[in-house]
């Protein structure tokens, strides 16, 4: 007899209530960016499952800083939570560096999370890949 608990821990797949809150309730997502004047914008695909990410941001020229973050995917749950939570990480306490941004780990965002189940790490590697291709493009169009 096929017993389905015998292939899925349920465990496995709860979602903190954090990872829920930002799901119901993303922050700095761009349904549209029509007329959105971004300095980087960034986007990755997962091999995984095949779902995109966009990112954009703006960045203070004075400060170095990330001012805005915006972001919008195709992704699930746990793409969405956590790059909700990146784009709060870049932009509070008055922004991140970039050079900092770049340094933010899919783990860190994980951690401010409160966890992710494990087969959904991939997830939170899309916003974190497009930030990065962001700050990117913002360092090519300005020289740096
Ligand atoms: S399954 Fe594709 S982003 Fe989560």
């Amino acid at each position: 007899m096929n017993n389905i608990s015998n292939t899925c821990n349920v465990q496995e797949w709860l979602y903190s209530d954090i990872v829920k809150d930002h799901f119901f309730n993303p922050r700095n997502i761009l349904l549209d960016d029509k007329d959105y004047r971004a300095d980087g914008i960034g986007i990755s695909g997962s091999p995984l499952c095949g779902d995109m990410m966009a990112v954009w941001i703006k960045v203070d020229e004075n400060t170095g800083k990330i001012r805005e973050c915006k972001w919008r995917t195709f992704g699930c749950a746990s793409a969405i939570g956590s790059t909700s939570m990146m784009s709060v990480m870049v932009t509070e306490n008055g922004g991140m560096t970039l050079a900092s941004a770049k340094r933010i780990s899919p783990e860190a965002i994980i951690e401010r999370l409160g966890g992710l189940p494990d087969r959904k790490y991939h997830c939170s590697v899309l916003g974190h890949e497009a930030l990065r291709k962001a700050i990117e493009d913002y360092e090519n169009n300005h020289g740096e």
